[in-house]
């Protein structure tokens, strides 16, 4: 049976990260048609509830229905160890995050943590994430299975790794490439589910290993291959010796067949020019993770230079190098960085980076991220007077945005007051 819900809702019209809140339309008293788990129309409450009569109505009051959250990279095995103090990027791997890790070898290690995750994504309003697994084929079955459990659409990978990790945290590139490969023919494609060929970075990578996964992305172009690139300058410099001959960071992908329009770039944050041409002409994501680059200290994602190049951009937690489940806190750390660059984001902008930016880096844009006809009907109801002092500052709002943005800063998961993929009620 067709559902009607009422509520103020967003409609993107165009790409509000280049045009601003003009590629948005805002309806106070507004309606989303779901029905067969799409969103069959979109409109003013009056003109939906006169048309489809038979419709079971949903008030949602002031509430905003926005599209679910997009998360475009986390590692979900990291759940249990966000917010581990102290270390920069390569002492907080091996002090935090590789000891994890390793205990994904127990299958049931790692569906307690993929259900856990899951249900904090959801509770947060993400209905769709890019997550990295760990080096354990197990760690992607127990991802996928507790994804489809909840009817989401979800994308990861097994993380390959053969060396500078610890013992137990280690494959080769013929057993990247043949586990890589069985996860990718067990999953791509089921129900919602899309592999993601993840060599987690070229420092934890041979040559040869990157070569095995940039074989296997030629067999599967329509695949997407997650990987970080340039997050924190000690990183570079330890490429730079690992890969004397490269020309750069996005070299070592490059000579070995990862790079092109289906890839994605955690962090991208110290880029040399010629690495943000050769993105933008093969048309590649760039993902910002801006909780992640300031709790890990890895510098500022140089928003005036990456708008200006038009690269494609979408947005991410980063859990646990991250500090936040929330893309509610993750577009407030970006709002501050383009503050700290002299590039501040409009909510708008943030907004539709949380959603369809991240879900057209994602190359889902087509199904997710929006509210329109058609699209497949993951939504949120956003509370934006959640909390006492988010309340009092939006009761002085004189439009929309100005409506939102206190619930950008200053919200959390008590802002999600509902959440629903294909159209059934999730939280
Ligand atoms: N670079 C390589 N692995 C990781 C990781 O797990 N988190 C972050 N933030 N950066 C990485
Ligand atoms: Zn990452």
């Amino acid at each position: 049976m067709a559902e009607l819900h009422l509520g103020q809702v967003l409609e993107y019209r165009g790409d509000a990260l280049v045009e601003g809140p003009e590629a948005v339309t805002h309806r106070r008293h507004g309606a989303l048609l779901v029905e067969g788990g799409k969103i069959a129309a979109i409109g003013e409450a009056d003109d939906l509830r006169a048309d489809h009569p038979q419709a079971r109505v949903t008030d949602h009051g002031a509430h905003l229905l926005s599209p679910g959250f997009v998360d475009a990279h986390v590692h979900y095995p990291q759940t249990a160890i966000i917010a581990s103090w102290g270390k920069r990027l390569i002492d907080w791997l091996n002090h935090y995050t590789f000891p994890e890790e390793i205990s994904f070898a127990d299958p049931a290690h790692a569906t307690e943590i993929a259900n856990l995750y899951l249900d904090l994504a959801l509770e947060n309003g993400s209905t769709t994430m890019c997550s990295y697994c760990t080096i354990h084929p197990g760690s992607v079955d127990a991802f996928f299975t507790a994804a489809q459990a909840r009817g989401m659409r979800a994308a990861a990978g097994k993380t390959c790794m053969d060396r500078n990790a610890p013992d137990g945290l280690r494959d080769t590139p013929q057993s990247a490439y043949d586990n890589s490969k069985a996860l990718l023919e067990r999953w791509h494609g089921e129900d919602r589910l899309s592999y993601v060929i993840t060599p987690r970075f070229s420092p934890t990578s041979s040559a040869d290993q990157l070569a095995a996964l940039g074989a296997l992305w030629a067999e599967h172009p329509d695949c997407l291959m997650q990987t970080h690139l340039s997050e924190q300058v000690d990183e570079i410099a330890w490429v730079k010796e690992l890969y004397p001959n490269a020309r750069d960071y996005l070299d070592t992908y490059e000579t070995y067949g990862l790079l092109g329009e289906n890839a994605l770039y955690g962090h991208a944050i110290h880029l040399e020019p010629r690495e943000a041409d050769r993105i933008k002409e093969t048309g590649a994501a760039l993902i910002h993770c801006p909780t992640s680059n300031t709790f890990i200290g890895s510098g500022l994602f140089d928003w005036p230079k990456r708008l200006a190049e038009g690269q494609r951009i979408g947005l991410a937690t980063d859990t646990g190098g991250g500090s936040s489940f929330s893309m509610l806190r993750t577009m407030a750390a970006a709002y501050e960085i383009g503050q700290l660059t002299h590039k501040p984001l409009h909510p708008a902008q943030l907004w539709w980076l949380a959603t369809q930016g991240s879900a057209q880096a994602m190359g889902m844009g087509d199904k997710i991220g929006a509210l329109a006809p058609g699209m497949e009907a993951d939504f949120i109801a956003v509370d934006l007077a959640s909390t006492h002092a988010i309340a009092q500052r939006a009761a002085r709002a004189e439009d929309i945005w100005e409506a939102i943005f206190p619930t950008i800063m200053m919200g959390d998961d008590r802002a999600i007051a509902g959440v629903w993929t294909l159209g059934e009620k999730r939280r």
